[in-house]
This record gives structure tokens, sequence and C-alpha cells, in this order.
């Protein structure tokens, strides 16, 4: 009988896979207990570096940061992008990122990624020593504000490319994927287009502030 209604309810149409559409209670806890455990799980032999500390790895991992995770992780004093507006689940913001997980479940789930969630895997495109700086950087951002992280990130981009690895988003010059016309502080959303933000279409909507005030 269960069998023949899951049959029903699938073949019929009658999941909403809507990212907007909120899940009724009981299939919430369901997915998020089943990610909760398998982290704790799959985590559970991962060893830690006794390096997490290394003040260059550190900054190494908040460049990394900021060209591959920040557009949906929220930094202190950014407003959220057009992209973590519409994920469900929300991607937590960097200061929450750490405040469940112990490191190596931070490093398992960056590695592997969470499937129907928005998080992509890191592991098949870096090595695990970059994803611990990932890591350390997470670590050190937690109890940031606007201005202690502008200040790390700051540091981070005078770092020179030693290792030859660069995403290929940010191009040769290292310039960020939120480019310059999103790294608009708070207080700028729903402001007119600055001439530097190129994104404004022609219906005159504001993609680059992110908040959409009369749709
Ligand atoms: C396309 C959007 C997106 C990008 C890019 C992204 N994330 Fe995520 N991330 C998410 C979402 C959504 C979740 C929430 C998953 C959930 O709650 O089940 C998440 C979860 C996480 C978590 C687990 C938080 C917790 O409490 O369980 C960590 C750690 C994390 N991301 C780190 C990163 C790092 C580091 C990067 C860049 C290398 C990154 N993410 C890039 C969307 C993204």
């Amino acid at each position: 009988m269960a069998i023949a209604l899951a049959f029903v309810v699938v073949l019929g149409g009658w999941v909403n896979v809507s990212a907007v559409w909120p899940d009724p209670p009981p299939v919430a806890w369901w997915l998020h207990t089943t990610y909760e455990k398998s982290v704790a799980r799959q985590a559970a032999a991962i060893g830690e570096p006794v390096d997490l500390d290394d003040p260059a790895g550190v900054l190494a991992g908040a460049r990394a940061f900021d060209e591959m995770c920040s557009v949906c992780h929220t930094p202190p004093g950014l407003s959220p992008t057009v992209q973590s507006q519409g994920l469900n689940p929300p991607p937590p913001e960097v200061s929450q990122l750490l405040a469940r997980r112990t490191p190596a479940q931070a490093f398992w789930v960056i590695r592997s990624g969470v499937r129907m969630t928005g998080m992509p895997a890191f592991g098949p495109s870096h090595r695990d020593a970059h994803l611990w700086q990932l890591v350390a950087f997470l670590q050190q951002a937690a109890g940031l504000d606007a201005a202690g992280y502008a200040d790390l990130m700051e540091r981070a981009r005078q770092l020179p490319a030693s290792d030859g690895h660069h995403h290929r988003h940010g191009g040769a010059s290292g310039e960020a994927m939120r480019n310059p016309g999103e790294y608009h502080a708070k207080e700028d959303r729903g402001g007119p287009a600055k001439p530097a933000d190129q994104t404004v279409p022609a219906h005159g909507h504001p993609h680059a502030t992110g908040n959409h005030p009369e749709d």
C-alpha cells in the first residue's frame, strides 16, 4: 500500500521540486536528520592536521573562500547575493559555518558536497591540503566583524599566487567571483546602480544589489 502511494505521489507529479516551496515539517525533519547523521558518520574517521592555525594557510583559505564560496555564504558586512537568496536550504553565513561542525565535519562537507542542497563538492577539483586551508580560514572567520573580515581579505589578496593554483572564474588577475560591483556594503542595498555596476540589464532591475523591492 505504502509503495503504491509512493508511486502515485511521484508519477502524478505531486512532489513539488521548487526551491521556494517549504518542506512540510516531517519531510524537513527527515532531510535534516539524514544530513546531520550522515555528516557525523562520514567524518568520524577524518583526522585533523596539526597546523590548522598556520597564518599562511588561513590567508590562502581566505582568498579561496572569496573566490569560490562567498557567492553563497555571505561574509560579514556584505549583502546576500541573488544566488544565496534563492537556495533552499539557505546557505549559512560565514560566521555560522563552523557553529555546528567540527573542523573534520566541515572538511568532509567541503570535499564531498551535500546533494540536493546547492552545496558543491570541491574534492573533485582540489587537493585535501587546499580544502583544509578553507577550514583554517573558517575557524578564524567565525568571530570576525565586517572590518575584521575586510582586513583579512585585504591581506589575502596580496598573497602571491605561489602554488600556480587559480580559479578560472577569478581570472589571471585574481579578481574575485563576487566582482567589485557586488562587493557593496549593506547600506548600499537598493540604492541606484553605480557606474561600475555593469550588471543592470535593460529593464532596470538592479541584479547586483540582491534585493528586489517592488517586484
Ligand atoms: C552554490 C552555493 C554554495 C557554494 C558556492 C558553497 N556552498 Fe557551502 N553550503 C551551501 C548550502 C546551501 C549549504 C547548506 C547545506 C544544508 O544545510 O544541508 C552549505 C553548507 C556548507 C557547510 C556546512 C554547514 C553546516 O552547518 O552543516 C560548510 C562548512 C560549507 N558549506 C562550506 C563551504 C565552502 C568552504 C565553500 C567554498 C569552497 C562553499 N561552502 C561553497 C551552498 C554553497
